[in-house]
This record gives structure tokens, C-alpha cells and sequence, in this order.
């Protein structure tokens, strides 16, 4: 089993490493083959994002930026699990972190990465503590459609001063170690929660209205079949997510016909070739 750690830290043996480790050793007690990767994203070269969409519009190996980008996509492929680590800066991600999602834009679009197990861990000091973990389940949950086991905040200051809650974190952490074990083991299809359905919806609904504005994102939504799925596996829905996305979507629709008028297809390709 491999585990593929990403850390948007610039300190390598910081408060957020220093909790990933006890996640380690947990999972290491569980099974001592487990391979761990590191990714510091420190010292990747991975350079700003320059907004030309080429990724959305020609796929991600499009990309201009020759740097590791695909390097760390092919560690996220490879990997049977992934960590998202993050400490909370200004009540976001880190810098770091925050570039390595803008890098994987397309992603919200064409997923790759598809109920891959993830586990999110984020350290800040103690104020803010869910800003920076909760961004990062939004990006990999709602549209990377990843499986979420568990979103770890840990107000660091009060983990080193007050035992309760040190004991209390560091119970969450071997649970959650045990959980990612499991599921990266077992790698199941977990039925889509709302809002991940929603997201899919929203998703498909985009490429009905416009297919031949986007025609590489239609190609690979036509070549996986998921614009006749439910969702980007064969699972069951709960009918009344569909009854509600039904109603949603149908009403983006109109909504769209509503906002761009008359030849609203060629509109938009003209928006999507000058921006
Ligand atoms: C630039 C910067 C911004 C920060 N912003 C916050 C913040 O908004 N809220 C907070 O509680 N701690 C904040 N902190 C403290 C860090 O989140 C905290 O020390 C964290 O555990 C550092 O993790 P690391 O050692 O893995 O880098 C900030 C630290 C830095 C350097």
C-alpha cells in the first residue's frame, strides 16, 4: 500500500508534519509495508498557475509550465491514499498549498482522482482552526469527487498546553490513521453524498448546455459515459437528491437561456477563446 503525503508547509518537522507522523506510526503499526511518499511541496518546483486554462480546454498535460506538476499527478495515481497537510495561514491554506490546488484546476471538471481515500490534516495556532481543512475537503470532496475520510483541525496552542485536548487530538488522529488504512485497502465506491451529486449535476448540466464549447472536457465526459450517469460510478442516488437536482438543474438551464439570449452557445465559445 502506498500513502502519498502533500504538505503545504514550508517547515518540514513543523506542528502539521509533527501530527502526519502520528498518523504514520499508526498505520505503520497496522501494516510496516506500507510505502509513505513525501511530497514537501517546499522543495518542488511548482511554479504559479498563469490562468490560460490550457489544462481545462486541451487536459492537464497540456499545461505550459514544465516544472514537477506531472510529476506529483503521477504520485496521486500511484498513490493508494492520499494526506492532504496544510497548517492555517491568515484562516486559508498555506501559499504552497494554495498553488498546488490552483496547478490541478482542471480537476474540478474532469476528475481523475475519483473516490480516491484522502484524509485532510491542517495545524494553525488556534484561531481559524477549520478554514484551512475545510477549504481543502471543498476542493478534493465536492469537486475532485475523492472520499473523504475525515477533516483533522487542530488548534495547535491548546494541543501543547492542555492534555485533555492533546489526548483527545491525538485519539482522533490513530482513528482516523485506522479509517485510511481501511479504505485505501479496501478502495470502495462510496455512494455520492448531496452535495457531491449536486456538484456532478452541476458538473453535466454546464456540458449540456454547452458541448461544443468545450469539446476536450465533452470528449472525456462522453468517452467515461458520464453524461448518461448518475454520477462518476455506477452507485445508487438517493431519489430525493434526484428529484432536487432535477429541479436545480433544469432551472440552470433556463437560467443560462435567460442570461446569454439568442445564440447563447456562440457566445460562450467566444467568452471561453478570449479568456
Ligand atoms: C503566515 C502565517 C499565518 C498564520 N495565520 C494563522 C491564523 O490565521 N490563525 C492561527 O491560529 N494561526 C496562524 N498561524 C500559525 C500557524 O498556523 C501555526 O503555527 C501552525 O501550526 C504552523 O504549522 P507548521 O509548523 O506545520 O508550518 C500563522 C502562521 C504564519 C507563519
Amino acid at each position: 500500500m502506498k500513502i502519498l503525503v502533500i504538505s503545504g508547509s514550508p517547515r518540514k518537522k513543523g506542528n502539521t508534519m509533527s501530527m502526519v507522523k502520528i498518523v504514520e506510526k499508526e498505520m505503520m503499526e497496522i501494516d510496516e509495508s506500507i510505502e509513505f511518499e513525501y511530497i514537501h511541496l517546499i522543495d518542488k518546483d511548482l511554479r504559479f498557475c498563469r490562468g490560460c486554462s490550457l489544462c481545462l480546454r486541451e487536459g492537464g498535460d497540456k499545461c505550459p509550465l514544465k516544472d514537477d506538476g506531472q510529476h506529483i499527478l503521477k504520485s496521486m495515481h500511484n498513490a493508494d491514499g492520499i494526506i492532504f497537510a496544510s497548517p492555517g495561514y491568515s484562516a486559508m491554506v498555506s501559499g504552497l498549498m494554495k498553488n498546488f490546488i490552483d496547478r490541478f484546476m482542471y480537476l474540478d471538471h474532469i476528475p481523475e482522482l475519483i473516490a480516491k481515500p484522502i484524509l485532510i490534516i491542517s495545524t494553525s495556532g488556534g484561531d481559524g482552526v477549520m478554514g484551512a481543512p475545510n477549504y481543502m475537503a471543498k476542493m478534493s470532496f465536492y469537486w475532485w469527487a475523492c472520499n473523504i475520510i475525515d477533516i483533522i483541525g487542530i488548534g495547535h496552542a491548546f494541543y501543547t498546553i492542555n492534555d485533555k485536548v492533546k489526548r483527545r487530538t491525538e485519539k482522533k488522529l490513530r482513528k482516523a490513521a485506522e479509517k485510511l488504512y481501511d479504505t485505501a485497502r479496501l478502495k470502495p465506491e462510496p455512494r455520492p453524498r448531496f452535495i457531491q451529486y449536486m456538484y456532478f449535476g452541476f458538473n453535466r448540466t454546464e456540458l449540456e448546455i454547452s458541448s461544443s464549447v468545450m469539446p476536450y472536457r465533452t470528449r472525456v465526459w462522453k468517452e467515461n459515459n458520464w453524461l448518461k450517469m448518475n454520477y462518476y460510478y455506477s452507485t445508487g442516488v438517493n431519489p430525493l437528491f434526484k428529484l432536487i437536482g432535477g429541479i436545480v438543474f433544469s432551472a440552470m438551464k433556463i437560467s443560462y437561456r435567460i442570461l446569454l439570449g439568442k445564440d447563447g452557445d456562440k457566445k460562450i465559445a467566444a467568452y471561453v477563446r478570449e479568456n
